[in-house]
């Protein structure tokens, strides 16, 4: 089994979406698994520059080179592909859109329908990975998540509003279930098990409208001492 993991916070793993893939990849290695996690911002990735080369003039094969011409290639091979992402202004961080535009090559240029949806076909007849999305947001609602959520919709998520909660010792005893769900998680998958739709259920965090309350408090708190 092989874990393939990139984690698109700038804070990599001084941050709080590193938590929640290390306890997912702590799971998983308690099973015999592979694993190998790249933080996107230590990796050389341009952006698509929508040249469509890798599509008619060298079928498959980017314009740039750089990071991706390892990674492209590792994507195919990955049993479960972890990411991880902050949300930033509701969506993913660039850094990872960034590398989901640049896997462009993987698709064919033709266009085929199916169940009302048209799409590419897949260039290489490659097994399809598992997709776990990690998430974290500042914002205690978990509406935060929404875009993501639609983006990928064939993602297990594992999402964690006011991730900040992390940072003391309080937050994190609350959110100990919520860890070890993830940890459980991890070690399902790697063992190529199902994840129970109750173990789905816990790797989803959801506040009540006290704890919002105590989260906004607590927040606007420690912005005011912050404040030079
Ligand atoms: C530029 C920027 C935009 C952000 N936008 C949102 C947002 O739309 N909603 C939200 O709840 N939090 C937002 N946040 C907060 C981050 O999602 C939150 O701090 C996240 O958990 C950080 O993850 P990390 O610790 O792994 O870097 C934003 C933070 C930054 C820096």
């Amino acid at each position: 089994m092989k874990i393939l993991a990139f984690n698109a916070s700038p804070r990599k793993s001084k941050g709080t979406t590193d938590v929640l893939m290390e306890a997912f990849i702590d799971g998983a290695k308690k099973s015999n698994t592979d694993v190998e996690k790249h933080h996107i911002v230590d990796l050389n990735i341009n952006g698509c520059l929508s040249c469509f080369t890798c599509w008619w003039k060298t079928p498959g094969v980017c314009v740039h080179r750089d990071d991706m011409d390892w990674i492209i290639p590792k994507l195919s091979e990955a049993d479960i592909l972890l990411f991880g992402t902050p949300i930033y202004g509701r969506n993913i961080t660039h850094y990872m859109q960034r590398m989901v535009e640049r896997t462009f090559p993987l698709s064919l240029p033709e266009m085929f329908a199916k169940d009302g949806q048209t799409s590419h076909p897949s260039r290489q007849q490659r097994k399809i990975p598992h997709l776990v999305l990690t998430a974290t947001c500042g914002f205690p609602d978990l509406n935060n998540f929404d875009q993501v959520r639609a983006l990928y919709p064939t993602a297990v998520p594992i999402l964690l509003p006011a991730s900040q909660m992390l940072f003391n010792d309080e937050g994190k005893e609350y959110l100990s279930d919520f860890l070890e769900a993830i940890r459980l998680a991890g070690q399902k998958m790697a063992e190529g098990d199902e994840i129970p739709g109750s173990l789905k259920d816990k790797l989803i965090v959801e506040y009540s409208d006290e704890m919002k309350s105590t989260v906004i408090k607590t927040h606007n708190l420690y912005s005011a001492s912050r404040l030079e």
